[in-house]
């Protein structure tokens, strides 16, 4: 039994903050402690862990003092702001946002692909991207029996990705649409009800967006394969949870059919969704509240002898996010790896 730790999480009133939450619970996490924060916003309120109502704080200089583990879900500005703090006063944080993931000193974590590199934190351990957690756990079994060349992916991402209130506002907008009228969006720069849109995150030079960009150097250094030649198209979809994403794999020689199907059925988070009598493979609304990612319609590309197709969704709040998170907590109480650290000397502020 692993010693009971102190916890903070910080956005705890988010989408993903109140899955975190349930998780904890769920998973039954060994908790000593466990402290909600958010910002003034929602400071004064209330949510219910194991059937206990505890109060919502807005984090403060001092709201660390007392932690061992911070689990961040409040937007990379918030993380930024808050990091030198944690790590100050002892507490690791695991962090969802973008802000420290392509940082050389903090390890990026998915637990089913590089658990072994969570030990090398200097107090931050990055989540990935939710696409890029959802396609690794789906392709990194294949690429360990044959390296993977190129991967061509792309995304139908639900509202979720954007947070409870993008949540808030498809259904909102859904409904007027419905009742004849045509409500300005607030969140995303788009109506996303009966409408889809490229992903709206900043373009490079090149053409590509961020969260495009995340899946390609992420990816990358999640499988320790620098070389490794992804291209994404990423798009915002009607739904109201769990991504989807079309994936192309390219391998240096043929990988089989038959051989992929066997080892996807075998992979850890990943459950084999196929009947293709039927036409039955997965869907986001199966995906939602499930811990795996459902993966199917895996068959030969017939434009390419060494490719390989699959279709897979995955729950962007759970998979996508806050079990990742959670997991890697897990996996450093387990391993002893949560140590204090008060070094941040090889991470940028
Ligand atoms: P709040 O509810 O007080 O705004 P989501 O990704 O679903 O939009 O959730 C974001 C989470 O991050 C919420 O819990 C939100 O709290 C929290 N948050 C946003 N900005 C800050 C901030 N500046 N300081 C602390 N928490 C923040």
């Amino acid at each position: 039994m692993s010693e009971p730790v102190r916890v903070a999480i910080l956005g705890a009133t988010g989408a993903v903050g109140t899955e975190l939450l349930e998780l904890l619970d769920y998973r039954d996490f060994p908790i000593a402690s466990l402290k909600l924060l958010a910002s003034e916003r929602s400071a004064g309120s209330y949510l219910t862990f194991k059937g206990e109502k505890l109060l919502v704080e807005a984090v403060t200089e001092n709201s660390f003092e007392d932690i061992d583990l911070v689990l961040a879900s409040a937007g990379g500005s918030t993380s930024k702001a808050w990091a030198k703090t944690i790590v100050d006063s002892g507490a690791v944080m695991v962090d969802n946002s973008s802000a420290f993931r392509m940082e050389p000193a903090v390890p990026l974590i998915v637990p089913e692909i590089n658990p072994e590199a969570a030990n090398y934190h200097q107090g931050i351990i990055a989540n990935p991207n939710c696409t890029t957690i959802l396609m690794g756990v789906a392709i990194y079994p294949l690429h360990q029996v044959q390296p993977i060349e190129r991967v061509v992916v792309s995304t139908y991402q639900s509202a979720s990705g954007a947070g409870a209130r993008a949540m808030e506002e498809l259904k909102v907008q859904s409904q007027a649409i419905l009742n004849g009228q045509d409500p300005q969006p607030e969140i995303f720069p788009y109506s996303l009800a009966f409408n889809l849109f490229p992903h709206n995150s900043p373009l490079n030079h090149e053409g590509y967006c961020t969260e495009e960009m995340k899946m390609v150097n992420e990816t990358r250094k999640i499988f320790k394969a620098p070389n490794l030649r992804v291209t994404a198209t990423c798009v915002r979809v009607p739904v109201m949870r769990a991504h989807s994403e079309a994936v192309n794999l390219e391998f240096a020689a043929p990988f089989s059919v038959t051989e992929a199907r066997e080892i996807l059925a075998n992979a850890p988070g990943v459950k084999l969704v196929e009947d293709w009598q039927g036409n039955y493979f997965p869907m986001p609304r199966d995906a939602s509240g499930k811990d795996e990612v459902l993966v199917g319609r895996i068959r030969q590309d017939i434009s390419h002898p060494n490719g390989l197709e699959l279709w897979l969704c995955g729950d962007q709040i759970r998979k996508g996010a806050a079990l990742n998170a959670v997991q890697i907590g897990e996996l450093l109480i387990e391993k002893n790896w949560l140590k204090p650290t008060t070094s941040m000397a090889n991470i940028s502020q």
